[in-house]
C-alpha cells in the first residue's frame, strides 16, 4: 500500500480563522479522505503556528498572556475544524514540548554543523512596529510611510542559517523535477526568485525585542525566528508525531501562494538539505480567495465568516461550494450567493431530488427493497456506460488535482440518472404489468448510480453521502474501493431502504421566498 504524508499551512493563531484557513483545510482534508478511498494509506497534519511577534503583539492587545491567548485561539480552529468535518490524524500546535524539543535539537545540529553561525545585522528598524524594514518599503523620495513612525538604525548580533551555499542545488533540482511543484507556472515563479543571490538567513531575535518563541539551545539571550519554528512542524509531525528527525517522510505540502517564495520554496528544502533529510514530495499550492474581487482583510471589513456560512447553509454545501467554485492554484472571488445558487442547484435540486425520487419509487411500487436487474436493456446498457464514464474522469481529474471539474464529471452521473428517470417515467411503468421489468431496470440503475456517486463524493460532502447512503440501504460506511472498481455494483438488488429524508433540506429564507 502506497504511503501519504499529507500537510496543510499551521495559521498563525493571531486571530480567529478566515475563509482562506477554511478553504486550506477543507480542501487537505478532502485529499486525503480521497486518497484512502483510493486505496492509500494516509497521515494528515495540521495545525497552528503560535510563536512570533505577531501573536505576542495580538496577546498584548487582548491583554491576555501569549499562552493564555494562543490557548483561546486555538479552540477557534478546533471548533471551527469540527464543524467543516476536516479530520487530521494530528493537530500540532509549536508550543507543544514535542515540538520545541524538535527545533531545539535541530538548531543544536545545524550549529554544530556550522550550519548556523553568529553575524551581525544591519537595518533599518521601525520602534512603532517593532520590526526591521527592507528597501521595499521605502518611499521613492527616500523617506518611510508614516505607519512606521520613528525609524533608526540598528545593528544586532544575531545566528544566520547558511542558505547561500545551497542555492545552486536548488535552482538545478526545481529545473530538473518542476513537478514537484504544483501548478507548474508557481514553479516559474520560484525559479525567477532564485535567479538573484540568496542572502543567508537570520533565524534568531533578541529576547529583549521578542520573547514569545523557542530559546536557541547555544545562547540563551535569543529565541528562533518564527518561520524556522513553524516549518519544523512537518518534521515533529511525522510518522509517530513525537518530533523525531528520524520519523522525516517526503510530505505532500498544501500551502498557500503567498508562502511558496521564500519560506516552503527556499527555506524549506534548504533546511531540509541540511539536515540530510530526504526533499519533500511536492509543494500543492493554492490561490487566494477575493470578495467583490478585494483582498480579503479585517481592517476593511472585507471578511467572510466560515463559521457563519456553515451555520446558514450546512458544512457541506460550504465545502463543496469552495471546492467546486475555486480551480485549485488559482485565485477565486467569493460570493454567497453563488453558494446558495449550488446548494440549491447541484445538491439540493439535483443531488438531493435523485435520492429522493428514486427512494420515494421504490418505497411506492417495490415495498422498498432495490430491484434487481436481470438483463439491463439498450438504455439501461447506455446509461451504465455515461455513469462509468464520468466516475473514470472523476478519478482522472482528482488525481491531477482538478477538483472542481472533477465534481462537475460527477454531475454529469447524477444529472444522468435524472434524465434517465425523466425519459423513462416510472410512474407510467408501474401501470403496465409487462413494463415491470423496464421499472425494475430505472430504479436499480438510478439507485447504483447514487451508490457509486455517493461513495466517491464522500470526500467532498462527508455527512451528506453518509446519510444518503444510510437512506439507501448501504451497509456500513464508504471505505476504499473494490479492486474492479469502476464496476457496476451487484449486491444492491433486495436491499431494503432506510428512511428517505432530505439531503439538502429547504432553507428558511427560501421557504420564506416560496411563500
Ligand atoms: O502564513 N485565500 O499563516 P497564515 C486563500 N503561519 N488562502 C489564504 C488566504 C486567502 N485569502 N489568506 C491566507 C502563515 N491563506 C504561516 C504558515 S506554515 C509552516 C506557516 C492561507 O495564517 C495562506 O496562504 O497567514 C496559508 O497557506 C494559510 O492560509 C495560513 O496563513
Ligand atoms: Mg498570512
Amino acid at each position: 500500500m502506497s504511503r501519504l504524508f499529507l500537510t496543510t499551512a499551521i495559521d498563525y493563531a493571531n486571530a480567529k480563522p478566515h475563509l482562506g484557513h477554511a478553504y486550506e483545510k477543507v480542501l487537505t482534508d478532502t485529499l486525503a479522505r480521497f486518497a484512502r478511498r483510493t486505496g492509500q494509506e494516509v497521515r494528515f497534519l495540521s495545525g497552528l503556528d503560535e510563536h512570533g511577534q505577531k501573536v505576542q503583539q495580538s496577546a498584548g492587545k487582548a491583554g491576555k498572556s501569549p499562552q493564555e491567548f494562543v490557548d483561546g485561539i486555538c479552540t477557534q480552529f478546533s471548533d471551527l475544524w469540527k464543524t467543516l468535518k476536516v479530520e487530521p490524524d494530528d493537530f500540532l500546535r509549536t508550543t507543544q514540548a514535542r515540538h520545541k524539543k524538535l527545533v531545539g535539537e535541530v538548531l543544536e545540529k545545524l550549529h554544530r554543523q556550522g550550519d548556523i553561525v553568529k553575524g551581525t545585522f544591519k537595518g533599518f528598524y521601525s520602534v512603532r512596529a517593532e520590526q526591521f524594514l527592507t528597501e521595499k518599503e521605502r518611499q521613492s523620495d527616500g523617506s518611510w510611510p508614516e505607519i512606521f513612525g520613528e525609524v533608526v538604525e540598528l545593528t544586532e548580533e544575531n545566528y544566520f542559517f547558511k542558505l547561500s551555499k545551497h542555492q545552486e542545488w536548488l535552482r538545478e533540482l526545481i529545473q530538473k523535477q518542476p513537478s514537484l511543484i504544483f501548478p507548474e507556472f508557481r514553479a516559474k515563479e520560484l525559479l525567477g526568485a532564485l535567479e538573484k543571490p540568496l542572502p543567508d538567513l537570520c533565524i534568531s531575535r533578541p529576547k529583549s525585542r521578542l520573547a514569545w518563541g523557542i530559546p536557541l539551545p547555544f545562547d540563551e539571550n535569543q529565541v528562533t525566528y518564527v518561520w524556522f519554528d513553524a516549518l519544523l512542524n512537518y518534521v515533529t509531525g511525522a510518522g509517530s508525531g513525537e518530533g523525531k528527525l528520524s520519523d522525516w517522510e517526503p510530505a505532500v505540502h498544501v500551502i498557500g501562494k503567498d508562502i511558496l517564495v521564500p519560506a516552503h520554496g527556499i527555506y524549506w528544502p534548504c533546511m531540509l538539505k541540511a539536515l540530510g533529510l530526504p526533499m519533500f514530495a511536492k509543494l500543492l499550492v493554492h490561490g487566494f480567495w477575493t470578495r467583490r474581487s478585494e483582498k480579503l482583510s479585517k481592517s476593511t471589513g472585507n471578511v467572510v465568516d466560515p463559521e457563519e456560512l456553515a451555520a446558514k447553509y450546512g458544512a457541506d454545501a460550504f465545502r463543496y461550494y469552495v471546492l467546486r467554485e475555486m480551480a485549485l492554484g488559482h485565485d477565486a472571488d467569493f460570493d454567497e450567493e453563488a453558494l446558495a445558487a449550488r446548494r440549491k442547484g447541484e445538491l439540493a435540486h439535483e443531488l438531493g431530488n435523485l435520492l429522493q425520487r428514486t427512494g420515494s419509487m421504490i418505497g411506492r411500487y417495490r415495498e422498498g427493497k432495490i430491484p434487481g436487474v436481470s438483463q439491463p436493456d439498450p438504455v439501461s446498457e447506455a446509461f451504465r456506460d455515461t455513469v462509468l464514464h464520468a466516475l473514470r474522469k472523476w478519478d482522472e481529474l482528482m488525481k491531477s488535482y482538478q477538483i472542481h471539474l472533477a465534481l462537475g464529471e460527477l454531475w454529469k452521473a447524477v444529472q444522468a440518472a435524472n434524465q434517465l428517470i425523466e425519459a423513462r417515467a416510472p410512474w407510467k411503468l408501474a401501470k403496465d404489468p409487462d413494463k415491470a421489468g423496464e421499472l425494475d431496470a430505472t430504479l436499480g440503475d438510478a439507485a447504483a448510480a447514487l451508490e457509486l456517486v455517493l461513495l466517491e463524493v464522500a470526500c467532498v460532502i462527508p455527512q451528506t453521502a453518509e446519510a444518503g447512503l444510510i437512506q439507501l440501504g448501504y451497509p456500513g460506511r464508504p471505505g476504499p474501493r473494490q479492486r474492479s472498481w469502476p464496476s457496476w455494483p451487484t449486491e444492491q438488488a433486495g436491499r431494503s431502504l432506510g428512511a428517505i429524508t432530505p439531503l439538502f433540506p429547504l432553507l428558511d429564507e427560501d421557504k420564506a421566498a416560496r411563500g
